[in-house]
């Protein structure tokens, strides 16, 4: 099976479960709370892992305590670790994450060691470009890193595919003729082309050189641009909404299975439906995604 090299970031989740958001100056107890694996980057791989894609992390951790939850994690899962190394200097990136009871979540980040993957880092990795089919990253490290690691895909006939999560302006619009796969939702779409017409952004997307946009729209599923017409593929509906952290990851991940399985974009999209429906019915990201097991493959046609 094709291998994917996922550069990105990896944190560990500090997540509270609360009944509603604390105020300014306010002090409130949670309902529950947990500790995990996430990282949009580290997400991503597990999640691929989990589906049996080899798929290896290129990315850095912190000197702290902290890495050692990381390593494990990726590495129980499946994911190639031998991309990952230790900053000298700053600890893990972290998230402090509050999800309420309809499962919606807040974060605020703490880059660490993500801040740190600089051109130097992904040069010295190059030569984990040469065995692999697709490059997949995220917007949680620096952009110029991104740029670069674009270009070097490119340079090694890689497949690329980004998440444009979370949402930054792009100041050098020369970045989208290397883009493959774009997946963006409503906010990200209208942040990178300034228009609420989602048809129109894509045109506006694919005019400067990203092959092709698939658009997350929550609830109401995703879809991407077929023949002039917005084709939109329903999400499954979940009755019990726990925790959503993670599901655009799960979503990534799911649908790049789908097109190195089937390299059908309507088909890759209804996978990733179905697979990210399994990751936010259970707390946390990464260990909220499922093993190919557990997925009932029956609710796809
Ligand atoms: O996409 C969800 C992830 O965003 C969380 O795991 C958190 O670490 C942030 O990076």
């Amino acid at each position: 099976m094709e291998k994917v090299l996922v550069l990105g970031s990896i944190n560990i989740d500090f997540v509270s479960f609360v009944s509603q958001y604390p105020k300014p100056g306010e002090t409130l107890i949670s309902n529950d709370f947990g500790i995990f694996q996430g990282g949009k980057g580290a997400n991503q791989a597990i999640a691929l892992a989990k589906l049996d894609v080899p798929t290896l992390m290129l990315g850095k951790v912190g000197k702290d305590a902290l890495n050692d939850f990381a390593f494990s994690s990726l590495k129980e899962s499946g994911v190639d670790i031998s991309g990952i190394s230790k900053s000298k200097k700053v600890s893990t990136g972290s998230a402090s994450i509050w999800v309420n009871t309809q499962g919606q979540n807040s974060i605020v980040l703490y880059p660490g060691a993500n801040g740190e993957i600089d051109e130097d880092f992904i040069f010295q990795h190059e030569k984990f470009f040469d065995n692999a089919s697709w490059l997949l990253t995220q917007f949680e490290i620096p952009l110029e890193s991104i740029f670069f690691a674009l270009k070097l895909a490119k340079a090694h006939k890689l497949k690329t595919i980004i998440d444009p999560a979370p949402v930054r302006e792009i100041v050098n619009n020369d970045i989208w003729e290397l883009v493959d796969y774009l997946l963006p939702n409503e906010i990200e779409l209208k942040e990178f082309t300034n228009t609420e017409n989602v048809l129109k952004a894509i045109h506006i997307l694919k005019s400067r050189g990203v092959k092709e946009v698939i658009v997350k729209l929550g609830k109401q599923g995703a879809g991407y641009e077929d023949n002039g017409s917005f084709n939109l593929f329903s999400a499954l509906p979940v009755e019990n909404v726990v925790d959503t952290t993670g599901a655009g990851d799960c979503f990534i991940a799911a649908f790049l299975y789908g097109m190195i399985q089937w390299g059908n974009i309507p088909r890759a999209i209804k996978i990733a439906n179905l697979i990210s429906a399994y990751s936010i019915q259970k707390k946390g990201a990464a260990i909220s995604f499922p093993i190919k097991s557990e997925i009932d493959w029956k609710k796809l046609e």
